[in-house]
């Protein structure tokens, strides 16, 4: 029996499982609790490292979907006010103890980030590493109206999320249109550009084909 059956919101604080939950018949959190996550590298991802190089983290971030917190914990390195939102206790746990043995000061919390405006917090940067490909269509336009509720015209958010043009694709490949649909002018988001990454596993040495997006938040 899954870890859903039966369950309507008791097991999800006060939230209703996401698409991806419903589908993998588990809660996000059971992907930490047995060793680490498949795309819990032990480190930040690669196409996360180039954004800090060219000076893409200022101001606070959001680490949405942070997992278990390692490109937040990278970010934070570089002296940045980093915040990681997560559904995921177990994984927040793991954050807040690699942040401690780092002597790194990044806010782990708790939280949906279909519902970010719960937060009554404002972001500069956003960094969505592996969280928007598993939104399905019904998600896509609330989790982009989250994002937009807790950011003001001039922020920065980058995606990097699996895609469906290269080789190894990852398990919820999302299409350049898609893509360009969920953050289409009227959400108040502008995509400045898209380009062809990786998303780096545990067991694929180079990575499943990613797009890498780098949005601007432009009003509404
Ligand atoms: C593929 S993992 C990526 C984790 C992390 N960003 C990384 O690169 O290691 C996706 C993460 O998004 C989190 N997540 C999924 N839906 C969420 C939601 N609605 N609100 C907050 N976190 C969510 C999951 O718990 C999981 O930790």
């Amino acid at each position: 029996m899954s870890e859903l059956s039966g369950t309507s919101t008791g097991s999800f604080g006060g939230r209703s499982p996401t698409s991806h939950e419903r589908m993998s018949g588990q809660p996000w959190d059971a992907s930490y609790r047995d060793g680490p996550a498949p795309w819990d590298i032990g480190g930040p991802q690669p196409a996360v490292v180039r954004v800090a190089q060219a000076g893409g983290f200022t101001g606070t971030v959001l680490d949405a979907g942070c997992g278990s917190g390692e490109n937040a914990l990278f970010i934070a390195a570089l002296g940045v006010d980093v915040v990681g939102v997560d559904v995921a206790a177990t994984a927040l746990a793991l954050g807040r103890e690699k942040a401690a043995e780092r002597g790194l000061g990044v806010e782990f919390v708790e939280g949906d980030a279909f519902d970010l405006g719960r937060l009554g917090r404002r972001f500069d940067t956003v960094l969505d590493c592996g969280l928007f490909h598993s939104c399905d269509q019904d998600e896509r336009p609330r989790y982009v109206a989250s994002l937009a509720s807790v950011t003001a015209p001039g922020a920065s958010l980058y995606v990097l999320c699996f895609s469906d043009d290269g080789t190894e694709l990852g398990p919820h490949p999302v299409s350049r249109d898609k893509v360009e649909a969920a953050f289409a002018p009227a959400t108040g988001w502008a995509i400045a550009d898209i380009g062809r990454d990786r998303i780096h596993t545990t067991f694929q040495e180079n990575g499943v084909a990613a797009w890498l997006v780098t949005i601007l938040r432009v009003g509404g």
